[in-house]
């Protein structure tokens, strides 16, 4: 006998509406119909696709059956993964499997399209059944519900953000939780009859798992030169790791903490001319140090994915390789800053020292690392090179030299399998 917990998928577990709007705007168009506003859009969330095209755009029947063939045309193939995973549902998923827990969906949305999303997403791994309608099943919650429910349960909850999830909960005979992230408001699931309301995925992890221990996070870095192009990676970067659902904490080297940002305002300033190199590389460990405990670590341990621009590496390439102090006296003086806590990932922006000095001339104001002469940086390349070359598993090595969006759907693609494998 389990304890089960049914899902709602649109609206409790993805929020779809990217997609969905972006292949309604697509019908429109190929149709000869004017585009659609913010209002009407919205208006298609829900209803079934057919009645919204008849109701909101002035459609008669047939031209409505067009609309919805038009629509599936490039909602199959993109739109469907125009999508994003709310943030916390990963966390909420792993520490149910963790705390053996029956994890099934029940959903409207057609079961082949259901699979492909939750596939896409790589939430698979932690649902056992994926319940939507299919040529012989009709989109009816609470028959929903029952099929995706065990053969033998003692406890079982639905969690939608509607109230057709709510009485298909009552239909069946189940616990529910309606939560307030979704389309649905408070007082619709309330009024529907809900067991519990939660406003937030951390309520319901509070709800179901109280006191668990959170599954832990995962640790990224991401290096280069100067005008590699980092910032740019960055945010497309984040833009996905969000939309997979892991919860991000952008961080940098040297500072990402009170602390650290006033050991980076002297180590970067080009006024400290006369710092001597290992002056220089204790700063950055002793930056480096505090980074760790403060705000590495921690969120870690708190399920989050921590992506921090620059860390050890950094040391190594510019102190060691750079600065000539040596590979290993910058590894010697970091290990106790550092003290075994390692990216299980690094991206590195693979452009030579002489592309980046280019990009780095178009630059407005240069630190005292950059106004650092080209031979500092030919000798910071190579630093990288020998780290990679020492630990090739860890590294990410993309070509930088192509577009943003080139090296940004390489890094995204790769780095996501990363941290699914790692879940
Ligand atoms: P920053 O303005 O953050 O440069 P970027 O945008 O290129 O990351 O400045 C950080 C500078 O400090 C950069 O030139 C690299 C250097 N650095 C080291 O030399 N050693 C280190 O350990 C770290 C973290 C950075």
């Amino acid at each position: 006998m389990r304890k089960c917990v049914i899902f709602d998928l649109d609206g409790t577990l993805t929020r779809s509406e990217e997609g969905i709007w972006n292949s309604v705007k697509y019908a429109a168009e190929k149709l000869g119909f004017p585009e659609p506003d913010a209002a009407t859009l919205r208006k298609f969330i829900g209803p079934l696709l057919a009645y919204s095209f008849r109701e909101y755009m002035g459609m008669d029947d047939a031209m409505a059956d067009k609309a919805v063939e038009t629509y599936r045309e490039r909602y199959n193939v993109v739109g469907l993964f125009e999508n994003r995973v709310f943030p916390g549902i990963r966390r909420l998923l792993r520490t149910l499997k963790q705390e053996g827990w029956y994890i099934a969906v029940a959903t409207g949305k057609p079961q082949l399209t259901s699979e492909r999303v939750i596939a896409h997403f790589g939430l698979d791994k932690y649902i056992e059944k994926i319940v939507g309608p299919t040529a012989d099943r009709k989109a009816e919650k609470t028959e929903l519900i029952l099929a995706a429910l065990p053969e033998a349960w003692d406890e079982a909850w639905m969690i939608g953000d509607r109230k057709f999830d709510i009485e298909g909960a009552i239909g069946a005979g189940v616990k529910s939780v309606g939560v307030g992230y979704g389309y649905g408001s408070e007082a619709e699931l309330r009024d529907a009859g809900c067991t519990a309301y939660c406003a937030t995925v951390q309520e319901v992890i509070d709800l179901l798992c109280p006191g668990a221990v959170p599954p832990s996070g995962a640790f990224l870095s991401i290096e280069g030169l100067d005008g590699s192009g980092k910032g740019t990676q960055i945010r497309l970067l984040t833009d996905t790791i969000d939309r997979f659902g892991f919860e991000l904490v952008l961080s940098r080297e040297p500072g990402g903490c009170p602390i650290s940002e006033k050991l980076r305002e002297i180590v970067l300033d080009k006024n400290n001319a006369e710092m001597d190199d290992i002056t220089e590389a204790i700063l950055y460990a002793a930056a480096r140090a505090q980074h760790v405990r403060q705000v590495i670590r921690p969120a870690v341990a708190a399920g989050k994915v921590l992506l921090c621009d620059r860390f050890v590496d950094s040391s190594v390439a510019y102190q060691g390789g750079g600065r000539q102090l040596g590979v290993q006296k910058v590894l010697d003086i970091n290990a106790p800053a550092v003290d075994g806590t390692m990216p299980m990932a690094t991206i590195y922006l693979d452009v030579d020292h002489e592309t980046s000095l280019k990009r780095r001339a178009a630059a407005t104001e240069l630190d005292r690392m950059e106004l650092a002469g080209d031979s500092f940086h030919a000798r910071t390349e190579a630093g990288y090179r020998e780290l990679i070359r020492r630990d090739p598993e860890r590294f990410i090595v993309v070509d930088a030299t192509r577009t943003p969006e080139e090296i940004g759907r390489e890094i995204a693609q790769r780095v996501i399998g990363r941290l699914m494998e790692a879940e």
